[in-house]
């Protein structure tokens, strides 16, 4: 059967320092999973060749760097631009910009942040991407958090309320599977 793979990038510095957005390099730990990735990817997919598709940030880069396959850079699966609020905290979002971070828990699908985009936007810009998804075999994706949210969200039917709030967890391979019933999706972790 038919299926795709994808992946947050590694633990990033931001992440570490809990900042939004930005355009940092792995941590320690991300760089060790970077290093981990190509023998996990093999242990799900055997000999498969694979087409690897990653953002165009330094993070989902060299988290795929060790993986021995073609690559691919797409803006498009770039992470959700927060506009105003890149490089902050979540505790500085809600200093500065306190009417937003409420606007924000009221609807995060279609909130957009103030020189930024919403989820919303996301899912349109990643119409391209999920049309030729349609068509593909053996692909992994590299990417962001909130982008695998829309991604998964598609294949997987979950309505645009709880789009936003699916957990992708970090330092771990979804495998998404079409069978006769649907879609299927199966986790493997890493523990680092
Ligand atoms: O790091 C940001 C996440 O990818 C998305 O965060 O739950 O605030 O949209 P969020």
């Amino acid at each position: 059967p038919r299926s795709i793979l994808f992946s947050r990038h590694g633990e990033s510095l931001y992440n570490q320092l809990g900042l939004l957005g930005g355009d940092s390099s792995l941590s320690p730990n991300g760089a060790k999973y970077a290093r981990a990735l190509p023998f996990l990817v093999s242990k799900i997919m055997g000999d498969h060749k694979l087409t690897v598709w990653t953002s165009t940030l330094n993070r989902t880069i060299e988290t795929a760097s060790y993986l021995p396959y073609k690559k691919i850079q797409f803006k498009a699966l770039d992470e959700i631009n927060a506009g105003l609020c890149d490089g902050l905290t979540y505790s500085q979002v809600k200093q500065k910009f306190p009417e937003e971070y409420v606007t924000r828990n009221q609807n995060k699908f279609e909130y957009r942040y103030r020189g930024g985009e919403s989820y919303r936007d996301v899912v349109l810009r990643l119409e391209p991407i999920i049309m030729e998804l349609e068509r593909q075999q053996n692909i992994m994706i590299v990417s962001h958090q909130a982008v695998l949210r829309c991604i998964y969200a598609y294949f997987l039917e979950i309505n645009s309320e709880e789009l936003p709030y699916i957990k992708i967890p970090l330092h771990t391979v979804m495998k998404l599977t079409w069978t006769a019933y649907g879609c299927e999706a199966q986790m493997y972790s890493l523990d680092i």
